[in-house]
């Protein structure tokens, strides 16, 4: 595990609600297409090339902190290397909207040929960039890793591509569902051992994205998803390492979310933050909640958002300031940096 000091560790002391003198802020996708920085790297190399090139993924990763002054990095990379790792076959085509498997999960022989080992055997190059990035970021912000919820993975690897429907999976869950069960044991488990081994090379932070547990009904959400993240959290836990649970549109279970003994919830635009924290403020840190959309505004547009979110969360520890999902490739990077700005100025008479 890295010794090195953080400079700037306002992330960490937030996630922990130890006092900073302003909201830390990062954001999801910042590491993406909306900075001309990115897209001229991207020009000439493919998104998982990209991914598998400690080099390029280190590059991309930092290019936020210098060019817009995040306080936080995350490792670029992507949720669905895991499933390739576990032996799926990944496609990433140009403009055809996304990853995708090609041979979807569709029945008991499908799953019993994904992989049961380790999938950090087949991820060394997620950890070598890991190690790259620590040693060229020198401590000047922290470095998240992450990856997906075992039923966020799920989804995609049942549906084959970015779901819409949910139809196959959600028929596994309804009519199969100790098969389900045993899908989401074996990625309980993958998840497990890759994120224990991001810790190991070197990320001071780890982010759980379950993009999808807002699909689910209250009892299913709680069966399907976080039994299996709060496996997942308490295995974690002995890493010293925050932990920060992010459910898209699950602001319905705030505290069966802070149960699973993450240090930090992550919200979506749809939770008011202020009722977040009058249910949660005393057991965990809040992330969030900016809507992205807000960023094809104004500056001043931003500027009232932003104060506004601030306003709701109140004075005191424990906020960091995110989107509410992830960024988008055409959001203008003026509004991005008046955004960030923002959060920097507006935040310190609350601390
Ligand atoms: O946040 C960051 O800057 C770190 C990198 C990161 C990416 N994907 C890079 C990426 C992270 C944390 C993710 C997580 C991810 N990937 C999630 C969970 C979070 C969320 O957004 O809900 C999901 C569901 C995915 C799956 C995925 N990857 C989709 C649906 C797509 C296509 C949509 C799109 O934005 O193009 C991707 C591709 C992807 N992952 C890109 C990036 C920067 C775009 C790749 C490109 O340059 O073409």
């Amino acid at each position: 595990m890295s010794q090195n000091a953080i400079m700037n560790d306002r992330l960490l002391r937030a996630c922990r609600r130890e006092p900073v003198d302003r909201t830390p802020v990062w954001f999801m996708r910042q590491a993406g297409r909306y900075l001309p920085e990115y897209r001229a790297i991207r020009a000439t190399n493919d998104f998982l090339t990209m991914c598998k090139t400690p080099e390029l993924a280190a590059e991309v990763t930092i290019q936020p902190v210098e060019l817009i002054g995040v306080d936080a990095a995350i490792i670029f990379s992507d949720i669905l290397v895991v499933p390739e790792a576990m032996g799926m076959k990944l496609v990433v085509e140009e403009g055809k909207g996304g990853p995708r498997f090609p041979s979807p999960l569709r029945s008991t022989t499908d799953m019993a040929q994904l992989s049961s080992e380790d999938p950090s055997a087949n991820l060394t190059y997620v950890f070598d960039a890991i190690r790259l990035t620590k040693k060229q970021l020198a401590g000047r912000v922290p470095l998240i890793g992450f990856s997906g919820s075992p039923w966020t993975l799920a989804s995609y690897m049942v549906e084959g591509h970015n779901p819409r429907d949910f139809r196959h999976i959600k028929e596994l869950m309804y009519s199969h569902p100790r098969d389900a069960h045993a899908l989401l044991e074996k990625l309980t488990n993958a998840v497990t051992l890759y994120l224990s081994a991001q810790i190991e090379a070197g990320v001071d932070v780890v982010q759980i994205f379950d993009t999808w547990g807002g699909v689910l009904t209250q009892e299913d959400f709680a069966e399907f998803s976080l039994k299996y993240i709060r496996i997942i959290v308490s295995a974690l836990q002995k890493k010293e390492v925050p932990i920060i649970v992010f459910c898209k549109n699950c602001g319905h279970s705030l505290e069966r979310i802070a149960d699973t003994g993450t240090n930090v919830v992550g919200l979506d635009w749809t939770t008011d933050i202020g009722h977040a924290r009058e249910v949660l403020g005393q057991r965990v840190a809040l992330q969030g909640n900016l809507d992205p959309i807000i960023l094809f505004s104004t500056e001043e547009r931003i500027q009232k958002e932003v104060a506004a979110i601030l306003q709701k969360f109140g004075k005191g520890n424990g906020h960091i300031f995110n989107l509410g999902h992830g960024i988008l490739p055409e959001t203008p990077v003026e509004n991005v940096k008046a955004f960030v700005r923002s959060v920097k100025t507006l935040s310190t008479k609350y601390h």
